[in-house]
C-alpha cells in the first residue's frame, strides 16, 4: 500500500490524538496504602541540610507520621530545640517502592510544609544521579512564592525560552553541572501554587505527565473553577488532552528526554537550610541565621508537614 505524505500525517495524527494522552490507573492510593508504596530513608541530606532523615520506627515513635481518616501526614519535629552538637531537626524522606517510565502521577495535597527554613520536595529521580534524570514538581524554600518547577539532568540538554505553558522562565540549561545546579525551571503563575498562601487555600492539584517526548506539569488550586473531573475525582483511566495549557512544560525540542530520563522513583522529603534554603535564607525576609532558627524555635515548624488526601498513578 502506497501512503501519501498528506494521509501519513492524518494518520500520525490520529494515533497520536487517540493514543497518547489516554492512561490506565497502576496505583490508587490513600493513607495506609500511600505509606506502604513508599519506604523511609534515613540517609544523610546530600544538600547539607540541617535535618535528620528518620526511620520508619522513629517516624511512627516520635508522631512524624500518621495516618487518620485516610489522609497521611508527614511532619518534622516540632517540639526539640536543639543545641548545635546535635544532628539536625527530624524530618522525613520517604521513596516510592516502584519506578515508573511513562505515568501521570496526580497528587492531591491539603497542605504543604511552610516556615521560614523549610525546603520541602515533592519529585522524581532516576538511577546514577544527574544521568537519568531528576524532575521537581514541588519545590520550594522559606515560604517564598510561588512553586518552582525544573529538570536537572546530564549535558546537552536545554529549554526552549518561548513555550506553550502558563509558567515563567527562571532558567534554559537542564545540565546539573551548570549555573551551580539551578536547572532549567519554570515558576507557576500563581502564588497559591505554594507555601502558606497554598495551605490558607486549602491547597490543591499538582500532576505529572512523564512521556519520552515531553514532561508537563500542572496545577489546580483548591478552589479553581477548571479542575478536569478526572484530576478531581480520579478514576481508573484519564485523559490528559483535555487538561489543558500545562503550568510547566518541558518539550524534547533541544532535549532528547528519552537519553536523559530513566525509570523515575517519586521521593517525598522536607529538610532545612542547606544549599538552597540557606543560601537565600536572609534575603527572604526570615529572622536570626537559619540554622540558629531551626534549632531553637521548634514551634515555628508546627506547619511543617504534608497531608496527603491522595495519590493516584497512572501509567
Ligand atoms: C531533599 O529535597 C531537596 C529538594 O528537592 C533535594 O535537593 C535534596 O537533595 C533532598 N535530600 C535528600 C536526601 O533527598
Ligand atoms: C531506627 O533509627 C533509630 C535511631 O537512629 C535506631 O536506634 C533504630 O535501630 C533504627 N531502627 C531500624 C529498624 O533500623
Ligand atoms: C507573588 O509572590 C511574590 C513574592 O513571593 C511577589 O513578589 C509577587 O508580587 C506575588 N505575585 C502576585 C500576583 O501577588
Ligand atoms: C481524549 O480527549 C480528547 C480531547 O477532549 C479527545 O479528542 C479524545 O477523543 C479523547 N480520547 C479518548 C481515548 O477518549
Ligand atoms: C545533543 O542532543 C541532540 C538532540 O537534542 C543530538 O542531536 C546531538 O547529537 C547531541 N549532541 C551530543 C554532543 O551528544
Amino acid at each position: 500500500m502506497r501512503i501519501d505524505f498528506h494521509s501519513f500525517v492524518i494518520l500520525a495524527l490520529a494515533v497520536t490524538m487517540t493514543s497518547s494522552a489516554t492512561y490506565q490507573r497502576s496505583s490508587q492510593l490513600a493513607g495506609q496504602s500511600f505509606l506502604n508504596a513508599f519506604k523511609f530513608q534515613a540517609i544523610s541530606d546530600p544538600t547539607n541540610g540541617r535535618v535528620t532523615y528518620v526511620n520508619e520506627s522513629t517516624a511512627k515513635a516520635d508522631k512524624l507520621v500518621s495516618v487518620a481518616n485516610n489522609k497521611l501526614t508527614l511532619r518534622a519535629d516540632y517540639t526539640t530545640k536543639l543545641s548545635s552538637s546535635d544532628p539536625g531537626r527530624k524530618s522525613f524522606r520517604i521513596m516510592s517502592n516502584s519506578q515508573y517510565e511513562t505515568h501521570v502521577a496526580i497528587f492531591d495535597i491539603a497542605h504543604m510544609p511552610q516556615g521560614c527554613g523549610t525546603w520541602p520536595a515533592i519529585w522524581e529521580v532516576g538511577a546514577n544521579w544527574p544521568n537519568e534524570g531528576e524532575i521537581d514538581i514541588v519545590e520550594g524554600v522559606n515560604d517564598k512564592t510561588p512553586n518552582t518547577c525544573s529538570l536537572h539532568t546530564s549535558s546537552n540538554c536545554t529549554m526552549p525560552s518561548s513555550r506553550a505553558m502558563s509558567g515563567t522562565v527562571s532558567g534554559t540549561n537542564c545540565y546539573a553541572y551548570a549555573n551551580g545546579n539551578a536547572g532549567c525551571g519554570v515558576n507557576i503563575n500563581d502564588n497559591k501554587s505554594y507555601g502558606p498562601p497554598f495551605n490558607s487555600n486549602g491547597g490543591g492539584w499538582y500532576a505529572i505527565e512523564k512521556r519520552s517526548t515531553y514532561i508537563k506539569i500542572f496545577f489546580w488550586e483548591r478552589t479553581s473553577g477548571s479542575v478536569p473531573s478526572d484530576v478531581k475525582s480520579p478514576g481508573s483511566s484519564i485523559n490528559t488532552s483535555h487538561w489543558g495549557t500545562p503550568a510547566a512544560y518541558f518539550p524534547d525540542t533541544y532535549c532528547d528526554l528519552s537519553t536523559h530520563f530513566g525509570a523515575q522513583n517519586i521521593i517525598i522529603n522536607l529538610t532545612f537550610c542547606g544549599d538552597w534554603a540557606g543560601s537565600v535564607y536572609s534575603s527572604s525576609g526570615c529572622p536570626s541565621t537559619c540554622v540558629d532558627y531551626v534549632n531553637n524555635n521548634p514551634s515555628a515548624f508546627k506547619n511543617a508537614y504534608f497531608e496527603f488526601n491522595s495519590l493516584n498513578i497512572y501509567e
